[in-house]
């Protein structure tokens, strides 16, 4: 365990997940770094406001950094050097070369560039000269189970002065699915002398636990396991305090919902919250009492009010359950 006590426990870019209130909230409970959604640099290019949204980072963060992807170097360079390298408050920039999504692998951005390692080294060197703030590249093993060049992209990373890389151990053909290839991570540990970020199905404490004993890496990037679980940052943290932790109650499961509205509603006007927190109402109470019927019915409210006049009910229910056990 001591081993293990200084690594970094980071929260994973999640488009549509990690915006600046959900970002507060793991950074609460322990999050050593966390990462805006992904942001094209082409969008970076134009004035655009959604873009800026993603990238709005508020001043209750500390450890707030940015992710982008794109192909064209030119768009890369600038998107650094002019929107990113004057923000005092960010002080990493992670690549993305591991989105499997098809339109934008279809664009040769994200996982597609695995296939182009010509077009990684110019990204690299660019990324490199274009700023002196931290960069990490975040990869998979490869396009495929035939394709696997994580080891190539990795040293390039390392050639080219890029701080350090993050695997998430599965290929793009598996999008999330299967199993992430732990393996994968221990050899990449094994053959590069920049740190070594591992991601990929860690879940709870014990997976925190058997990823570190397997891989050896440098840190632990959380990222679906931390959906509507920011707890887990706790639970990882106490784990490498005392050896032991405490799940948290349902009713503070309720309370932390509410905090995440409340935190969501200074950054984001009130039907764009009410419409975007119901995931994370589905996450964070998935497996409670009712879980179902409270997320149907939140998916019918249109304003706060209603909202918390619901969450209020709901822990009320779920105290009187906890009494009785
Ligand atoms: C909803 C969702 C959105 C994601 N968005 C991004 C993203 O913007 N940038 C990125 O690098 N990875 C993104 N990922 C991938 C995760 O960061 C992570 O690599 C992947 O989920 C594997 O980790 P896990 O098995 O612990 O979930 C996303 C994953 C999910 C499920």
């Amino acid at each position: 365990m001591s081993e293990t006590r200084n690594k970094e426990i980071m929260l994973a870019p999640l488009a549509g997940v990690t915006d600046v209130a959900f970002r507060i909230i793991c950074e609460k409970y322990g999050a050593d770094k966390t990462f805006t959604e992904m942001v094209s640099v082409n969008a970076m290019a134009f004035d655009n406001k959604q873009t800026d949204e993603i990238m709005f980072i508020s001043d209750k963060e500390k450890h707030a950094n940015i992710q982008i992807f794109g192909r064209d170097l030119e768009r890369i360079e600038k998107a650094v050097k002019e929107k990113i390298n004057p923000l005092d408050n960010v002080k990493e920039i992670s690549f993305n070369m591991g989105c499997p999504a098809p339109k934008i692998f279809k664009n040769g951005e994200g996982s597609a560039l695995m296939k182009d390692l010509d077009q990684v080294d110019k990204i690299t060197k660019t990324l490199r000269k274009s700023t002196d703030k931290i960069i990490n590249v975040k990869f998979r093993t490869g396009v495929d189970d035939s394709h696997k060049n994580y080891l190539e992209v990795g040293k390039m990373c390392e050639t080219n002065g890029i701080d350090y890389v993050i695997l998430h151990a599965r290929t793009r053909d598996q999008h999330y699915q299967g199993k992430a290839s732990w393996e994968d991570i221990r050899i990449l540990k094994d053959n590069l002398s920049i740190p070594v970020i591992a991601n990929g199905d860690v879940f709870t404490v014990e997976d925190f636990i058997n990823i570190m004993d397997e891989t050896k890496a440098d840190g632990v990037m959380l990222a679906r396991g931390a959906m509507g679980n920011p707890f887990l940052f706790k639970y990882i943290k106490d784990y490498l305090k005392n050896g032991s932790y405490q799940k948290v109650r349902p009713a503070e499961i309720v309370d932390q919902i509410r905090e995440q509205y409340e935190l969501s509603l200074l950054y984001k006007d009130e039907r764009l919250v009410v419409n975007q927190m119901r995931k994370h109402v589905g996450w964070y109470i998935k497996g409670l009492p009712n879980a179902t019927k409270i997320r149907e019915k939140v998916n019918t409210l249109k304003t706060k009010e209603e909202i918390f006049s619901l969450l209020d009910e709901y822990k009320d229910v779920l105290e009187e359950e906890n009494d009785r056990e």
